[in-house]
């Protein structure tokens, strides 16, 4: 994504099992970053790398003046086990523990793909980490203890059966699918989508667009892809899927269809979602693509030839690091008191930042006749630049839009 050297690059191996894990600090801010921790089979330091320069751009682009929380610096974890492995929670236990001077000292970090927020929570507490946020929380104010509560309170709240932490990034992601539908002059209640992935961010951006009207006509879990041209029952779905986010075959509708898992792709709907693994839109398939606003719920999701193509065809792409923000983004909302530790008070917040946010990006790239990527960027490169001049020691420069 840039030429800009990291901060700090990180392989450990399990003693155990020799698997390895890696973390990458792109950058710092007020002496701390953040970004989550995933666990995939294959992933590498290169796409680590990627994901924490991503978490750069995507710390500062929510920063707005009034706000308490400061955008730190971009930081990302990965482990190269399946999280189906029978042995990845005590890999997870021995890489916190390894990490655990690090994790206290300057890497806030959280669940991503393949880690769930309440098993790291678990995990880490055994290993005598209060709080995968730690560093970040003793940046707060009135202190790191008051923040934790914070974070206690937001995280024991659900909405209709679903962790409140669970469901904030998809709420994002639908926030930011709808103003892009309305930037383009599509009537809401007559699109339809497809959603790659029925984990934390799919699940809740299906439950979301459902709400406001959108058609969900097709999911795909890492078992293959359900389809239903009249639309899916997404609660339903919901309610029966693992907590890896598999929908229960036998709890689908007498008319849902199953498929091979990448025909998600290539189905009729005017909003794509992919929610699951990172490049998985390339220039193999992207002539595949039929959608005309794709909105990145993973990260790096769009490799840049394939956006290229896209672009040059009008399809609207909402870039990650603004389409997948909300987790993030409210984890420090949350620590940092912007808002209450409630649900309303969060998706008033998501909505109320993400709406306009999106709207201004996609009217900027029109207006320059730049991709929306690089639009987003150049916003979050201004707000970042709006940071330094109160911090002017912390902030190494950004990552360049590709
Ligand atoms: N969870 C977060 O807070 C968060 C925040 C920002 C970005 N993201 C990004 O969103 C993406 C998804 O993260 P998540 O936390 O929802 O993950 P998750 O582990 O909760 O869910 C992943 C989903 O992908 C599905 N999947 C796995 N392999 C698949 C395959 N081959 N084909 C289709 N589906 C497959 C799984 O069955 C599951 O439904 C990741 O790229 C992650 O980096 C997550």
């Amino acid at each position: 994504m840039s030429s800009h050297n990291s901060y700090l690059e990180l392989t450990w191996t399990d003693e155990v099992t020799g698997i390895k894990g890696y973390v990458v600090i792109d950058t710092l801010s007020r002496g701390v970053a953040g970004g989550g921790l995933r666990m995939r089979d294959g992933v590498t330091l290169d796409e680590v790398r990627d994901l924490a320069q991503a978490m750069t751009l995507k710390e500062a682009v929510v920063y707005s003046p009034g706000d308490r929380y400061i955008p730190l610096g971009g930081a990302k974890g990965g482990i190269d086990c399946d999280p189906y492995d029978p042995r990845s929670r005590e890999v997870l236990g021995r890489f916190g523990r390894a990490m655990k001077p690090l994790i206290e000292a300057l890497f806030a970090t959280g669940e991503d793909f393949g880690v769930r927020q309440d098993v790291m929570d678990e995990v880490f507490a055994e290993e005598g980490i209060r709080s995968s946020a730690e560093s970040a929380l003793a940046l707060v104010d009135d202190g790191a203890d008051a923040a934790y509560e914070r974070l206690k309170v937001a995280f024991s709240r659900s909405v209709d059966g679903i962790g409140l932490g669970e469901l904030v990034g998809g709420y994002g992601v639908a926030e930011t699918a709808l103003a892009a539908l309305e930037f383009r002059g599509c009537d809401i209640r007559s699109s339809t989508a497809v959603i790659q992935g029925f984990g934390s961010m799919g699940g809740a951006t299906a439950r979301y667009l459902a709400a406001a009207g959108v058609r969900v006509v097709g999911i795909s879990d890492r078992e293959g892809f359900v389809y239903n041209p009249r639309g899916l029952d997404v609660e339903q779905l919901l309610a029966t899927r693992d907590v890896f986010g598999v929908i229960d075959r036998s709890a689908l509708g007498a008319d849902d269809e199953i498929s091979a898992g990448d025909d998600w792709i290539g189905t009729e709907a005017d909003v794509l979602v992919p929610a699951a693994m990172s490049y998985v839109i390339t220039s193999d398939n992207v002539d595949r693509v039929r959608a005309s606003v794709i909105c990145e719920a993973a990260n790096v999701a769009t490799l840049p030839e394939a956006e290229a193509e896209l672009r040059e065809r009008g399809v609207t792409i909402v870039p990650d690091f603004v389409a997948n923000v909300g987790t993030n983004a409210w984890w420090w909302w949350v620590a940092f008191a912007d808002i209450e530790p409630n649900a309303e008070s969060s998706f008033d917040k998501i909505r109320g930042v993400l709406r306009p946010l999106t709207r201004e990006l996609l009217e900027r790239a029109r207006r320059d006749g730049i991709s929306s990527r690089a639009a987003a960027t150049l916003i979050s490169e201004e707000k970042r630049a709006l940071v330094a001049e109160h911090y002017p020691t912390s902030v190494k420069s950004a990552a360049v839009a590709r």
